[in-house]
């Protein structure tokens, strides 16, 4: 595989609404080769591109999402938060995502972000979606910090990679690495915990590393010379290394 320098994170969340068509768009107009988006269900298990348990933050709508149906979903206002040049815009299903990503022939990390209770539905619906139209194993990393989710991904479909998610070291993580057969290591590049000495250690049991929510040169320059093989950003095109990564 070869492993972008630079992931659009959330799409290119720094320039258009976070997990939306234009979000993915803004990624691909900047350089980005691959981006990173959020799926979780909705209440009738409909795998929808979202970040939050609740839908205050980037909608006009209030409460979980796990108790909206579809239909409700689909009439929420999801730009207008962010600039007003982005109203109307609304969240999208996660295949609407993948027929994009696909036409704008990007690769992508799909964080499985389940609600709680539904780690394993959200991998499974998920996958099925992604199972009738991925066919490039080698542009897709399915990453969570959810390891049941990931036990799953590996159950459905062993062949497409997993990027085992870490907001903390975990002690365990050389064992859970290796029980899920994970690909890749993706860690907060911004907490001091994980150091080089820590990257080098993913990189010598032989996982990729990726580091999420880097947005400053100097930090992403820093994490590269550990050896750190991308990083996930908002402002991708601040991010030295990116016109490396085009086709
Ligand atoms: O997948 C990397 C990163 O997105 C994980 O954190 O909260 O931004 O989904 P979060
Ligand atoms: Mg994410």
């Amino acid at each position: 595989m070869k492993i972008p320098k630079v992931i659009g994170h959330r799409g290119a969340c720094g320039y258009a609404p976070e997990n939306t068509l234009e979000s993915i768009k803004a990624a691909a107009d900047i350089g980005c080769t691959w981006v990173e988006l959020d799926v979780k269900l909705t209440k009738d298990s409909v795998a929808v591109i979202f970040h939050d348990d609740e839908l205050d933050r980037c909608t006009n709508g209030h409460g979980p999402m796990a108790e909206m149906l579809y239909r409700d979903v689909q009439s929420l206002e999801a730009g207008s938060w962010y600039a007003e040049s982005f109203a109307g815009i609304k969240i999208p299903t996660l295949e609407e995502a993948i027929d994009l990503i696909l036409e704008l022939d990007l690769g992508l990390n799909l964080e499985i972000k389940p609600c709680a209770g539904r780690e394993v539905e959200t991998a499974e619906v998920a996958l099925d979606v992604l199972s009738r139209v991925w066919d490039d194993p080698e542009k897709l990393i399915i990453s969570s910090f959810q390891h049941v989710s990931l036990e799953t991904c590996l159950d459905m479909a062993p062949d497409w990679k997993r990027g085992l998610l870490m907001d903390e070291p975990l002690k365990n993580w050389p064992e859970l690495a290796k029980y899920l057969e994970a690909f890749s290591i993706n860690f907060d590049g911004n907490l001091p915990a994980f150091n080089r000495e820590m990257v080098e250690a993913f990189t010598d049991a032989g996982y990729a590393t990726l580091a999420y929510t880097i947005n400053d040169p100097i930090r992403a320059k820093t994490l590269y010379s550990w050896g750190v093989d991308g990083v996930f950003s908002d402002t991708p095109d601040v991010i030295e290394g990116i016109s490396k990564t085009r086709h």
